[in-house]
This record gives structure tokens, C-alpha cells and sequence, in this order.
């Protein structure tokens, strides 16, 4: 990880009418980072994700990325929606395309990316299937598949693995972290699990109740790879643990 500044967000205040969800939030992310955001429902973890896709309009303060207002032509971000968004009339195949064609990727490296992707969330098989086909761990792949195929500069995850079956749950995890060290992604990841806060992260960022604020944040140099059982693990487990129970 460098020293170099991927994303910087300064006094971000943002409210919906009369509601005021984040309040006045600043903090950074580091190139190369695997930035955790842990926080109550409702808090507004959703919200900052879409503020920085300029899904929504901030109130006041800022988010940067490479020091200039992102950019979503020029800045390479892949987001994978909480509510997971599949496109109904293309296949498998063709979703997970998707995200390289509107980035102009040559056919080789295309091909190559999406058979490599859709090998590890194991949907080779189901190339030609159409979303209605697929079942909800299913979709759910297609859409990981679609943001990891593209390695972007910066990933958001919005509770990814939230409905994924444990097994698949801890492939994609190690998966994630391959993808991670081989790209040096910069990753932006929200979960309400902490053990897979402490497992995948250099570092968890604990949000407030609304009006949200930054509670703490808990570096997490573990080497990897990473052991649930390790005492050291266990203890930033409890550390995190400790600071929710106060929610
Ligand atoms: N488009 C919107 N219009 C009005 N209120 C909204 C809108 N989006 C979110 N909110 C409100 O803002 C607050 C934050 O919502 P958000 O979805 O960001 O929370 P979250 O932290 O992602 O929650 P969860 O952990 O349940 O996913 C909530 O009180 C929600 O009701
Ligand atoms: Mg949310």
C-alpha cells in the first residue's frame, strides 16, 4: 500500500429533507487500501456510496479521488449494489461483458477476463443462462463477476456477500484478496459482519448512529493469510465488537 491519497472525503454532510444523515464526515483512503466500513443500519454506509458515484447530491463538503472531484468518465470505480442489479434481457456472459464494453476493451482481453471470471465465481456453466433462470446466490455472482472483470481502480462493495451461502462466501473472500494484491485495487467494502471486517480489511472504519460520524478507525495490520481463530485475530474482533455494543 502506498502513501499516495486514492479518496478523500472532506466535512461530507448529507441529509434527505428534514433527516440528516451524515454529519460533517471526513477521512481518507489510502491507494491500494481494503478500507472496511462497519455501522448501524440506516446510518447512511448506503448513502456515502452513492454520494461518491454522484448518485446523490451532497449537501456540503467533498469527495476526491486522485485529489480532483470524481469523475465518473475518467476514474475507473466499480460498484456492486446492495440491492444486486442484473440486466434481464442479456445472459451471464453478456452481463459480465458488459462493464469491458462500454470500456472499450479490446476482444482478446475481454474474453480472456470474462472466462477468467466466470470460472472463480463458478458460472462457466451457466454462460447462456438468463438472469429469471438463476437463483438469488446466483445473480448475485454475475454482479460480483461484472465489477472484478473490469479491475478498477476503485471497487465499492455494498454488503456483497450479504445472501451467499457460507461455503461460496469464503471462496469469493479469498478471491476478493487475490484479485485485491494482484491489481492493487483500492477497495471500499461495507458489511455488518465483523469477523469479515477483521478478515478482509487493513483497516475498519466504525460509523456513529445518525446524525453518522466517524467513531473510530482500527488499523488492522494482520498478516495474511488471515487465521479466524488466531488470538490476534480475536482480538481485534473484540475490539470492533466492543465499539458497536454502544450503537
Ligand atoms: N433516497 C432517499 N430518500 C430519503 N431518505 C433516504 C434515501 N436514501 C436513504 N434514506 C434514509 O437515509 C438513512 C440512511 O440510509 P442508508 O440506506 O444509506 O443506510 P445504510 O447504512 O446503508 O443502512 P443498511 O445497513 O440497512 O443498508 C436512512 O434513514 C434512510 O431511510
Ligand atoms: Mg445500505
Amino acid at each position: 500500500m502506498s502513501e499516495e491519497i486514492k479518496v478523500k472525503v472532506e466535512h461530507l454532510t448529507k441529509s434527505f429533507g428534514d433527516l440528516l444523515v451524515l454529519d460533517d464526515i471526513s477521512f481518507e483512503v489510502k491507494k491500494g487500501e481494503f478500507l472496511c466500513i462497519v455501522g448501524p443500519t440506516g446510518c447512511g454506509k448506503t448513502t456515502f456510496l452513492n454520494s461518491l458515484c454522484k448518485l446523490y447530491d451532497i449537501d456540503s463538503g467533498s469527495i476526491t479521488m486522485n485529489g480532483k472531484p470524481i469523475d465518473l468518465k475518467r476514474d475507473d470505480i466499480a460498484y456492486i449494489f446492495q440491492e444486486y442489479s442484473t440486466m434481464s434481457w442479456l445472459t451471464v456472459e453478456e452481463n459480465i461483458r458488459y462493464g469491458l464494453k462500454i470500456k472499450h476493451c479490446g476482444e482478446a482481453l475481454m474474453r480472456e477476463r470474462v472466462e477468467n471470471v466466470m470460472e472463480m465465481v463458478g458460472l462457466t456453466k451457466y454462460r447462456n443462462y438468463y438472469p429469471r433462470q438463476l437463483s438469488a446466490s446466483m445473480l448475485q455472482r454475475v454482479v460480483i463477476a461484472r465489477a472484478f472483470a473490469v479491475e478498477p481502480q476503485l471497487l465499492l462493495m455494498d454488503e456483497p456477500y450479504g445472501q451467499l451461502d457460507l461455503q461460496l462466501k469464503y471462496h469469493l473472500e479469498d478471491e476478493l484478496i487475490n484479485l485485491w494484491r494482484k491489481t492493487g485495487t483500492t477497495v471500499i467494502f461495507i458489511t455488518h459482519n465483523i469477523e469479515e471486517a477483521v478478515y478482509l480489511s487493513n483497516r475498519i472504519l466504525v460509523l456513529t448512529n445518525k446524525p453518522t460520524k466517524v467513531k473510530e478507525s482500527i488499523e488492522n495490520p494482520l498478516p495474511r493469510p488471515r487465521k479466524v481463530s488466531a488470538p490476534e485475530f480475536v482480538e481485534i474482533r473484540e475490539r470492533v465488537t466492543e465499539l458497536i455494543k454502544w450503537w
